[in-house]
């Protein structure tokens, strides 16, 4: 009974010795500690031993047993530790591999121009404002000497959202809700979107103006031109010409829309100018008194410029951009340039 015992404990030994994976130390547990195991299967029977050989007998089993155990213990660390160093050898992460790149991004091209015309205009005194993009018609049209049958409407493509709301067609708006709110002297300039009803290579239906105007008593056209040339040679460079050409618009009298020499042929004649040597850049004037009267100034004491100046127009000169609508289309390839 005895030598029973004594043959489970070398062929257990044996087995476990000669095991090469955890599987199978795990698999030998089950063999011989597993609930149907062979030493459970002899404690169980203990009780069938005659009472003179249980005590021997007892006290073995329980040696092979805790022999059994051991060796299966130190096999299964032996075995674990090997798996974990192997995982440690295939996924090691190596912190002096270089990163990946991850590009830089960069300010949009109508950002980049809007930031630079606002920074001249600060530098001038003046001061940022922003009306909204969804306005009242009154503003919009209305206070702008535009009464509703007026044919000067027609000259923009307006988004109506009522009768009575529209998407602002201009950023000229701004002008006589902060000058409702504000008493002179002002400079202001106000940059935003503005969206008509358009679209070819030189209209998009979003697109971004820039407003300006300044009213104080005494403020002359000589005061807008001044201002203006300052622009102009700070963002196209100082030989850059200006031209004043006659020209009409109902919340300025006088008018004008400005030309500057053409910044591609220097004046001389080519495509982008149409021969002409000169390119429109904006809308100007002197404010119109009857815009002062409906923001609820003295046109008799207070005089003013205003301009106003499509942001991707003066982006598309600047750089010789032929297409507008590249702006919108959002093609890495075009963007990347800037
Ligand atoms: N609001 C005009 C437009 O969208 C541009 C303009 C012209 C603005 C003359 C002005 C101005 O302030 O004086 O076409």
């Amino acid at each position: 009974m005895l030598n029973d015992l004594h043959s489970i404990k070398d062929l257990a030994g044996d087995e476990i010795e000669k095991s090469d994976s955890l599987r199978q130390v795990q698999e030998l547990r089950i063999k011989y500690l597993g609930k149907k195991g062979i030493i459970t299967g002899r404690i169980k029977s203990l009780g069938a031993v005659s009472p003179e050989d249980r005590r021997n007998y007892g006290q073995l089993l329980n040696e092979v047993k805790t022999y059994i155990e051991d060796l299966l213990c130190r096999s299964e660390k032996t075995f674990k530790a090997a798996e974990l160093n192997r995982t440690l050898q295939t996924q090691r992460i190596d912190v002096t591999l270089p990163g990946y790149f991850i590009p830089p991004g960069h300010l949009h091209p109508t950002t980049q121009v809007l930031d630079e015309i606002v920074d001249v205009f600060t530098s001038l005194g003046f001061h940022v404002e922003e009306g909204p993009e969804v306005e009242l018609d009154f503003y919009n049209f209305e206070a702008l000497n535009m009464p509703k049958d007026h044919p000067a409407r027609d000259m923009q493509d307006t988004f109506y959202i009522t009768d009575d709301v529209v998407l602002r067609t201009h950023t000229s708006p701004v002008q006589v809700r902060i000058m409702k709110n504000n008493t002179p002297p002002l400079r202001v300039i106000a940059p935003g979107k503005v969206y008509r009803c358009d679209a070819d290579v030189t209209h998009i239906p979003m697109f971004h103006q820039l407003e300006g105007f300044m009213v104080d008593k005494h403020i002359t056209m000589s005061d807008l031109k001044g201002v203006l040339e300052v622009f102009i040679h700070k963002v196209f460079g100082t030989d850059t010409k200006l031209r004043f050409r006659p020209s009409f618009f109902p919340f300025t009298e006088p008018s004008a829309e400005i030309d500057i020499s053409c910044v591609i042929c220097r004046g001389a004649g080519c495509s982008v100018c149409k021969n002409t040597g000169w390119l429109e850049i904006l809308g100007a004037g002197m404010i119109n008194p009857r815009v002062f009267e409906m923001a609820g100034y003295d046109p008799e004491q207070y005089t003013g410029f205003a301009f106003g100046m499509g942001i991707e127009r003066v982006a598309m000169l600047k750089y010789g951009i032929d297409d507008i609508r590249l702006f919108y289309e959002n093609d890495k390839r075009f963007l990347e340039q800037f």
